[in-house]
């Protein structure tokens, strides 16, 4: 069997470079690297509304926000299927037969739920179905029977969750659902890409975050005024490159010919790193560079983006036909789950009539 792609995001605002470094560049390439028998990326509003109960405008005006982003990073409707997870209600049967395999217990230990009730201040009232999330999570990712799940670290408790209840499910049903393994991005700085703060953590709150569809003035201003090394006043002084969050997203979205192109004094990375290191390199230099690097990054997105923008409704028309082929292959998978669980009463032939037999004698 080949290999199949599950991945997501929850609409809860436009995606910024976080997500294009951590996931949507490395999206693409998985879509051109013909590695994949199909590729299902998922709209996963219902999990956004585990914790947006009273916000329903908010997650339906992201949705179309989020499914413009993916199409102008180069995610093709062509060659890969873009999905809401709401319109595939298959989804929420598998979940509830898989909470059944699942304690309390062990979602309270789910590192990644732990910390989002931490950060949203729940206390003592999580609302249920944010709980349960990597539960439905797990419906998500086995419905399509996906192999791999390109995401960021803090998904991982989630992958590992998945995993559990498919190993749960088949000792019990017998063999019916595939373990996912996950992928993570492969260079360190696109696993978590801080802030334009230095902050850990690009949240819309704190204005930290560079947008995929941020116009081009707004991205110099958000690179002139990063997060530097605070110890380096003087162009001489030594710096340092370790959190010092310019560095951090060179790193992340400098190429070779960026170099050639805007910085051509310096072979590479590595020359730029050791001469501010020494001492002798102003911050400016090195942030003009990046604003150049991220200009250039980010243009061709942001015109694929305003093409798809003029035309809405055929945005609408890929969401609505990439669900209705997404839920074929749910229901497909839900049939085999109801089978392996004997709840397949209608559709087993020999069902009836060995309860027949029972009373025959
Ligand atoms: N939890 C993911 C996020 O917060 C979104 C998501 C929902 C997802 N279902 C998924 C990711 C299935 C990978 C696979 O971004």
């Amino acid at each position: 069997m080949g290999k199949i792609i599950l991945t997501g995001d929850r609409p809860t605002g436009r995606l910024h470079v976080g997500h294009y470094v951590g996931s949507l560049r490395r999206r693409v390439e998985l879509q051109d690297s013909g590695e994949f028998e199909q590729i299902f990326i998922m709209i996963a509003d219902a999990q956004a509304l585990t914790d947006n109960a009273e916000n329903p405008e908010k997650i339906r005006s992201n949705v179309v926000e989020v499914a413009l982003d993916y199409l102008s990073v180069g995610l093709d409707p062509e060659k890969i299927t873009i999905l809401i997870q709401s319109r595939i209600p298959e989804l929420t049967e598998l979940t509830q037969y898989y909470s059944n395999l699942v304690t309390v217990s062990r979602l309270q230990r789910n590192p990644t739920v732990k910390s989002e009730i931490q950060m949203r201040n729940f206390e003592t009232s999580i609302p249920v179905g944010f709980f349960c999330y990597p539960i439905s999570q797990a419906a998500d990712i086995t419905a399509f029977k996906a192999t791999t799940v390109p995401v960021g670290e803090d998904q991982e408790p989630m992958i590992e969750q998945t995993r559990e209840i498919v190993r749960k499910f088949n000792s019990v049903y017998g063999k019916t659902l595939v373990e996912p393994e996950i992928l993570l991005p492969d260079n360190k700085a696109c696993m978590r890409l801080p802030g334009t703060d230095g902050k850990a953590k690009m949240s819309k709150s704190l204005g930290n975050c560079i947008y995929l569809s941020e116009e081009p003035e707004d991205i110099r201003k958000k690179v002139m005024s990063m997060f530097t090394d605070p110890d380096h006043l003087k162009v001489s002084d030594p710096g340092k490159i370790e959190g010092n969050t310019v560095f951090t997203y060179l790193d992340a979205f400098c190429r070779t010919e960026y170099f050639e192109e805007f910085l051509p004094e310096y072979a590479g990375l590595d020359e730029l790193k050791a001469h501010y290191q020494r001492g002798g390199l102003g911050d400016v230099k090195v942030k003009k560079f990046l604003n150049n690097c991220l200009q250039a990054e980010l243009a061709p997105i942001r015109t694929r983006r305003l093409e798809y923008q003029k035309d809405i409704p055929y945005v609408y028309e890929i969401l609505k036909k990439g669900s209705e082929k997404a839920e074929e292959v749910a229901a497909k998978t839900l049939a085999d789950v109801k089978k392996a669980m004997k709840i397949d009463y209608f559709e087993d032939p020999e069902l009836i009539s060995s309860q027949q037999a029972r009373y025959n004698g």
